[in-house]
């Protein structure tokens, strides 16, 4: 498999400033990107190249991190609060509770909105300029919202989302909320992989596609639950079978409890037992894990929109259905080889 060298550029570059306000930071949401890029389909890569200004060279990886930089701008002021997703009566470790109710202001919320709009821009080709940056900010937001919607401090509102957890990272102080970000990443890449994001990233696929495969293949499986209840996105996001916000925020509350949370110590130098466990085999590389399984729900979501597996009954998404044969392969696992 080659990598683009911009890819791999861009992701040690990010090394030297590990950028943690929000959501993963530079070097976690590259990271996403990236792996979600090896799982497009050639047609979903061609047209997500498409839709990117040409500065992004069609690379998700690059695009990912974008919303973290347009913050301050009041254009874009509705989109702070999709970073994350708090629920009421949520306590880790004591208590994960995630009982979700759509409120239109949270990551679970954005995820929809902006899965929506790219079904919209794909059953109706935008016209205007305006109409093809609305369309290509709901992606670069899209791709964004994956990854934070992965980082399990994203979903649970304790301490806002450990931003107000001080911690120690060695001598250095910090938070509970920016080692999740970024410094548990960094040191993972560092220690067991020389400092080399691409070792890292080759890794994550070899893993996704052996160790983890039994858990991968369901990664992206979805109950019908998505669009049950009060959900306002259920009728404009059904051709969508893959996308599950609500499950995903779900399993990573309960991780709030099970490790990020546990044992919680203002005092305590997480980068020693406690990066040791969420990082090292013990618990199946945790981290490294939820940035693959980021990466390959990514992907899944968008070919469905712009690659439709062929169905048995037409699918107003698939516009050439020609009379060849086409086989239904289980596509979301298999690794498009890159440029
Ligand atoms: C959906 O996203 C648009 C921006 O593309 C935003 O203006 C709108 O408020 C969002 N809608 C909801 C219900 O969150
Ligand atoms: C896949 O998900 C389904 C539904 O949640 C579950 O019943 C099944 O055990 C899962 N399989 C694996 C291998 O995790």
């Amino acid at each position: 498999m080659r990598f683009s060298s911009t890819l791999i550029a861009a992701a040690s570059l990010s090394l030297l400033s590990v950028n943690s306000v929000h959501g993963y930071g530079i070097l976690g949401h590259t990271l996403t990107g990236q792996v979600a890029q090896l799982f497009l389909t050639p047609e979903t890569a061609r047209q997500v190249k498409e839709i990117l200004s040409p500065y992004y060279g069609g690379l998700l990886s690059k695009a990912a991190p974008w919303p973290d930089t347009i913050k301050g701008q009041a254009k874009y002021r509705w989109a702070s609060i999709f970073h994350y997703v708090n629920t009421p009566g949520d306590n880790p470790p004591e208590s994960c509770k995630f009982e979700y109710a759509f409120s239109g202001h949270d990551v679970v919320n954005g995820l929809f909105n902006m899965t929506s709009q790219l079904l919209k821009y794909k059953l109706a080709e935008p016209i205007t300029p305006e109409d093809k940056s609305t369309r290509e900010d709901a992606l670069r937001f899209f791709v964004h919202f994956m990854g934070d919607v992965h980082q399990p401090l994203h979903a649970s509102g304790k301490e806002r989302g450990g931003n107000n957890a001080p911690a120690k990272w060695g001598r250095a102080k910090t938070s509970l909320h920016r080692i999740w970000d970024g410094q548990l990443i960094l040191k993972d890449i560092k220690d067991r992989f020389d400092n080399n994001p691409k070792a890292y990233l080759d890794n994550m696929v070899d893993m996704t596609n052996n160790v983890w495969l039994p858990e991968a293949s369901n990664w992206t499986y979805c109950t019908p639950e998505k669009n049950q209840g009060d959900n306002p996105w259920s009728e404009s996001t059904k051709l969508i079978t893959k996308l599950c916000p609500m499950e995903w925020a779900r399993e990573m509350n309960q991780l709030d409890c099970m490790f990020v949370w546990k044992d919680y110590d203002s005092m305590r130098d997480y980068s020693g037992e406690y990066f040791e466990g969420v990082t090292g085999e013990k618990n199946n590389y945790l981290v490294q894990k939820l940035i693959a399984m980021s990466g390959v729900r990514m992907a899944a979501i968008l070919n469905e929109i712009y690659d439709p597996p062929v169905p048995h009954s037409r699918n107003p998404l698939r516009e050439e259905l020609k009379d060849e044969t086409i086989v239904d392969v289980p596509y979301n696992l298999r690794i498009v080889k890159q440029g």
